[in-house]
């Protein structure tokens, strides 16, 4: 072994460069549909990744904000177990009393004013989901348009693109959706909420927000986002938070709007953390919008499943639960620090941190996928997003000392690109 320690096994001959299972799997499947870190997963357990070589990581993506509970988390394991062996694997949209807890659960550990959860499959099927309803909600009540963020990510389909990134995002499909709005990210700190911006107030029927803007976990700045709240109800438009990576006490409270202060809004895309394993997904609403429009189709063949219920239900108990919450708490203490600190290295150009996600900004993308390809090679596995940023993402359930351990490993390898 090259680094053998507790959390971290990487042997000798480990590259990047010829992974047998990673070149025949590129075969199969289109380009963009393949990672383009040629890292193979075998197993992943609590924040440990592992490769079918005994390669061993501190896993700081979560397998990208999912596996907030830990991985193969014992519990939800066991939950997961017991609802095999009750022989109801799948029962189209007929309820089962699974769906029932976990709709029950996931409402009781969110705010009051959220009455009405629908479940999907994934995270860009939620945000199609909110999409629909807003514009639904807003041809009923003569309103227009929907105010969102550019360099915004909101998932892959055509409506996600329409939504996300800019403007001519949904060029593939030539389609562009003129009630779509795009206002400037506030990158900066003392950019302030401009109403000027914005097409008439009486007109705009929902803001839909990236809880942070996710390829650098970027914060909105408080004032920026409690004034565009304001206007947002003075206006009587709706407010969206899509929650996908922010969710599920990954920033601190269950939901990360949560942190910008007293806000309540109509309707959060949620998904990834909410089961920490299966893929399952929720809008979660105040009743008026759900009952928007009563023909419209929200369900889909394999939304609420009851595996992944049973999965959810397990994870939501798990974090909610006492002991988690006090332990998150010191964690978040220690991970803002540490992580905080690399802001001192001369290449560091900002951290952005807040919970148990950061952002992590570099002059340009080559100094930082360097850098996390260095982390790889030395046992630690951040996000590569192959933008001038990278992002740190650990299970929830990371210990103190792995945090340390992790933390020396991205300065290592930050001062190395230094050439120090
Ligand atoms: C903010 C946000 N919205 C939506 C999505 C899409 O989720 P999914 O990949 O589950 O479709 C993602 C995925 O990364 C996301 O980060």
């Amino acid at each position: 072994m090259k680094i053998n320690t507790k959390y971290r096994q990487i042997r000798k001959d480990f590259s990047l460069e010829n992974n047998e299972l990673y070149e025949k799997i590129s075969e199969l499947e289109p380009i963009p549909a393949v990672n383009p870190i040629s890292l193979t997963w075998d197993k992943a357990i609590d924040f440990s990744v592992y490769d079918e070589q005994g390669n061993k990581w501190i896993d700081l993506t979560s397998g990208i904000f999912v596996a907030n509970a830990g991985h193969s988390n014992p519990f939800i394991k066991e939950a997961i177990k017991k609802q095999l062996d009750s022989d109801l694997m799948f029962s189209y949209n007929y309820p089962t009393a699974i769906k029932y807890k976990f709709i029950s659960k996931l409402l009781e550990i969110s705010p009051k004013y959220f009455s009405k959860v629908v479940l999907l499959n994934s995270g860009s099927e939620a945000v199609d989901g909110a999409y629909k309803l807003i514009k639904l909600w807003a041809k009923k009540n003569n309103k227009k348009y929907i105010i969102t963020f550019t360099g915004s990510y909101h998932g892959r389909g055509l409506s996600n693109d329409l939504i996300g990134v800019n403007k001519s995002n949904a060029q593939w499909a030539n389609v562009s959706d003129d009630d779509v709005y795009f206002l400037d990210f506030p990158y900066e700190d003392f950019v302030q909420f401009d109403e000027s911006k914005l097409p008439p107030k009486d007109q705009i029927a929902a803001f839909f927000l990236e809880t942070f803007q996710g390829w650098g976990a970027w914060f909105y700045p408080e004032k920026f986002i409690g004034d565009l709240y304001k206007f947002a109800k003075e206006a009587g438009a709706l407010v969206c938070f899509d929650e996908m990576q922010s969710g599920f006490y990954r920033m601190g409270p269950v939901y990360g709007y949560m942190t910008y202060g007293d806000l309540e809004p109509d309707l959060i895309c949620v998904g990834k953390g909410i089961s920490s394993s299966l893929p399952i997904s929720a809008v979660l609403m105040r009743k008026e919008l759900a009952d928007v429009d009563e023909n419209t189709d929200l369900h889909g063949t394999h939304s609420g499943n009851p595996i992944c219920c049973a999965a959810g239900l397990a994870n939501l108990e798990f974090l909610s639960s006492e002991e988690q919450s006090v332990k998150r708490q010191e964690t978040i203490q220690i991970f803002e620090k540490e992580i905080g600190n690399l802001a001192d290295l001369s290449l560091v150009k900002l951290v952005n941190v807040k919970g148990l996600i950061a952002g992590i900004i570099f002059e340009n993308a080559d100094i930082a996928t360097e850098i996390v390809k260095k982390c790889i090679y030395n046992g630690v596995l951040p996000v590569c997003t192959f933008k001038k940023s990278i992002k740190i993402a650990p299970p929830l359930t990371i210990t103190a000392e792995a945090i340390r351990e992790a933390v020396m490993v991205i300065t290592e390898a930050i001062l190395s690109s230094a050439g120090n």
